[in-house]
């Protein structure tokens, strides 16, 4: 017998206001021909006043535990992935504790930027397999649009906010591919990297900084990167190209995503496509396009997903799963 964690539900929140490329045009030296040429986006989420990171990590995470038909002290661990908590500290993850109403278990925040939902599910999936935990709500959630430079039209225009949520619960399965749940995972990162994506404040400068990336240069690093783990955790997990049904990846390019999937063999109608709308959420990304990819009817139960992700540190990785 072999413990899995098993998806049993999942949800996602963003915010109402819908920030179309052409509304960039007034302030900037941009246009919706350019943004969607280079990028694929279309249109993203911004947060508007008194939503937060925790706030919509919380309406995310709620929606997933609704889904598994659970309440929040049923789960015995809580993972946000964010690089933009509310605060320097405490975690994002102990505020949507707070808010979820859940007097038990422990919550704490993973930062790997936007490869942090990857990073978050490998984790969650060591508690489970470990026996630390037998629930885990893995969030991924961001409000970006606070940290951008809005006279820096090579990143601003980029990114969005929002939010998405899985509830993993162990089940015992066989040990093989054909198992419900993470089948493996497969996590990477490179400090010398940090001067391509960071961004330029925290307790080094006293403030919060904005976002700075040399786009080009972590684009030439994304599709290697991408592919090559992807194949490293399916030859883990024992499957191959032919096997797989979805690729869910991380939604920063349209470019990168169709790269990575040709380097994989794969036709671009078996990858989760959601960056049009939400533009680059980092950490969000992977749980918002595979809550839309189930509400739009793409992602069923017993699909063999793969997800993947790369970004500043650089740190980039891919997990294999069982829907
Ligand atoms: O999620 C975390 C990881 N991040 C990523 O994966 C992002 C990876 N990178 C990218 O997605 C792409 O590199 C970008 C979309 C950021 C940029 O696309 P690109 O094809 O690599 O363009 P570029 O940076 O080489 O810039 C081309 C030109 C430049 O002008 P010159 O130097 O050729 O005259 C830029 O100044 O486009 C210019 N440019 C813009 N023009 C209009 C940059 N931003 C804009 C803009 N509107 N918003």
């Amino acid at each position: 017998m072999t413990v899995r964690a098993v998806v049993k539900g999942v949800g996602h929140y963003l915010p109402t206001r819908v920030v179309e490329n052409a509304e960039f045009e007034a302030s900037l030296e941009t246009n919706d021909e350019w943004i969607r040429a280079r990028s694929g986006i279309e249109r993203r989420h911004f947060a508007g006043e008194g939503e937060t990171t925790s706030s919509m990590a919380t309406a995310a995470a709620q929606a997933a535990l609704d889904m598994a038909g659970l309440q929040a002290d049923d789960v015995d661990a809580l993972v946000v992935a964010t690089s933009t908590a509310d605060l320097t500290f405490p975690s994002a993850a102990t505020m949507v504790q707070a808010e979820l109403g859940m007097t038990r278990g422990f919550a704490f925040d993973i930062q790997a930027v936007c490869a942090g939902f990857v990073f978050a599910l490998s984790n969650a999936n060591a508690l489970i397999v470990s026996g630390q935990a037998r629930r885990v709500l893995v969030i991924g959630a961001e409000t970006f649009s606070r940290i951008m430079d809005w006279s820096d039209r090579s990143t601003c225009v980029l990114f969005g906010d929002g939010a998405g949520a899985l509830l993993l619960e162990a089940q015992d399965g066989n040990g093989t591919s054909a198992d419900r749940g993470i089948l493996s995972t497969d996590l990477n990162s490179d400090g010398t990297h940090r001067d391509l994506l960071y961004v330029d404040g925290g307790s080094s400068t006293g403030t919060t900084g904005y976002l700075r990336m040399q786009g080009n240069q972590v684009f030439r690093h994304a599709v290697e990167k991408l592919s090559k783990t992807a194949t490293t955790a399916m030859a883990r997990a024992g499957v191959d190209s032919a096997d797989v049904d979805w690729i869910v990846p991380h939604q920063a390019n349209i470019r990168i995503i169709q790269g990575t999937a040709k380097k994989l063999g794969l036709p671009m109608d078996k990858v989760v496509v959601t960056v049009q709308d939400h533009g680059n959420t980092s950490a969000a990304s992977i749980p918002l396009a595979l809550s839309v990819g189930v509400a739009r009817g793409q992602i069923k139960q017993g699909d063999l997903l793969v997800t993947e992700a790369i970004g500043g540190g650089l740190a980039w990785g891919a997990v294999v799963l069982r829907w």
